[in-house]
């Protein structure tokens, strides 16, 4: 794939405001680019502006400022049948399903294709397929009441998929489920990216989400674009304090030593070291102990990673060998804040 098409949406400087009282900007001056293949995040608290955001890229929302590119388009150029060819290109589902309750699974789906315009002779073939990609052959003819949560959202798949979008388009996708079945439906989103190439645009509150299926995430703060980058880059290094409330939600920054006056320290492990042995080993071969402040690990994308701060030893000759250990095993990251749990 040349370079240039790699990339599916384009937002430049785009800024809402919702006129009225009072007057809100919801989205302030944000510009990023998407990768076609990717599975991105949005992430932020609630409030942020993340479903407007998302609304603005099938024009569900018109921006008040700035430009939305949809595969090098400007959306705002788009009439018609080309605004309509855009928006069928990506499909999208919910948090509450959105689903027609008096009507069957099928004729759920069968709605979505009548509207994209798909014959009706091809309806019943489409149909198997897509609940064959769900796994929910046999609920064919259920209605939306006879099914749980995770079944509905993937009905909503289903019904988002069956018009061949480029893009889906996930608004709080799993916040209504439990864990389980979040992760259930986490492992669907992302068999349908790789096996179908679908771009899979994430909203979402969640950093497990995050952590669970993206490979990029940007972080939006009262509107505004706080950090964006790869996934297990902001897990590493959270440089925004939007970002660090996410991946850290229960610390606090206490400055840069601890309490007794320690130097804290950030160990940032990417995973191939496992955290323990190497305090451990600091202590039984050098005789050096370091208090652990905090210690977080997680698997990013199948590879662990982990973080913690710790507080060098107060004396100075103590402290400079233990700098100069982590050092050498590369897991030095940096002075930093100390935080509590
Ligand atoms: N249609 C609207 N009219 C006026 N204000 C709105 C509208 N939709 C959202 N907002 C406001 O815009 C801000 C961002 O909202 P939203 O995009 O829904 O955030 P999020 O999805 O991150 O919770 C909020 O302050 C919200 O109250
Ligand atoms: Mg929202």
């Amino acid at each position: 794939m040349a370079n240039r098409d790699d990339i599916i949406y384009k937002l430049d400087h785009v800024t809402k405001v919702y006129e009225g009282i009072p007057r809100v900007v919801a989205l302030d001056d944000i510009s990023l680019t998407i990768n076609r293949g990717d599975i991105y995040g949005i992430i932020g608290m609630s409030g942020a502006g993340k479903s407007t955001l998302v609304r603005t890229l099938n024009r569900l929302e018109e921006v008040t400022e700035g430009k939305v590119f949809f595969e090098g388009a400007d959306l705002s150029e788009l009439k018609g049948k080309e605004l309509r060819k855009a928006r069928q290109s990506a499909g999208m589902i919910f948090q509450g399903f959105n689903l027609l309750n008096q009507k069957t699974v099928e004729k759920n789906i069968a709605v979505a294709l009548k509207i994209a315009g798909v014959p009706k002779e091809k309806h019943e073939e489409i149909i198997g397929r897509m609940l064959k990609i769900v796994g929910l052959e046999e609920k064919r003819n259920a209605y939306p009441s006879q099914l749980s949560g995770g079944q509905k959202q993937r009905v909503a798949i289903a019904r988002a998929l069956s018009t061949d979008p480029k893009v889906i388009l996930c608004d709080e996708a799993t916040s209504a489920l439990d864990p389980k079945i979040t992760s259930e439906i986490l492992d669907l989103l992302k068999k349908i990216n790789r096996e179908l190439n679908v771009t899979i645009i994430m909203i979402t509150h969640e950093m497990s989400v995050v952590e669970a299926i993206c490979d990029r995430v940007a972080v939006v703060d009262g509107g505004k674009l706080a950090e964006e980058g790869a996934v297990k880059e902001i897990f590493v290094n959270p440089k925004s304090d939007a970002a660090r409330r996410l991946v850290y939600p229960e610390h606090t920054g206490l400055g840069l030593f601890d309490g007794q006056g320690r130097k804290c320290v950030r160990l940032v492990f990417n995973g191939v070291e496992a955290k323990e042995p190497i305090i451990a080993k600091l202590a039984s071969s050098k005789g050096i102990e370091v208090s652990i402040l905090s210690a977080n690990t997680k698997s990013v994308g199948g590879i662990g990673f982990g973080q913690m701060i710790i507080a060098l030893p107060e004396d100075e000759e103590k402290s400079r060998i233990a700098t100069e250990y982590f050092k050498e095993l590369g897991v030095y990251g940096e002075e930093v804040e100390a935080w509590q749990d």
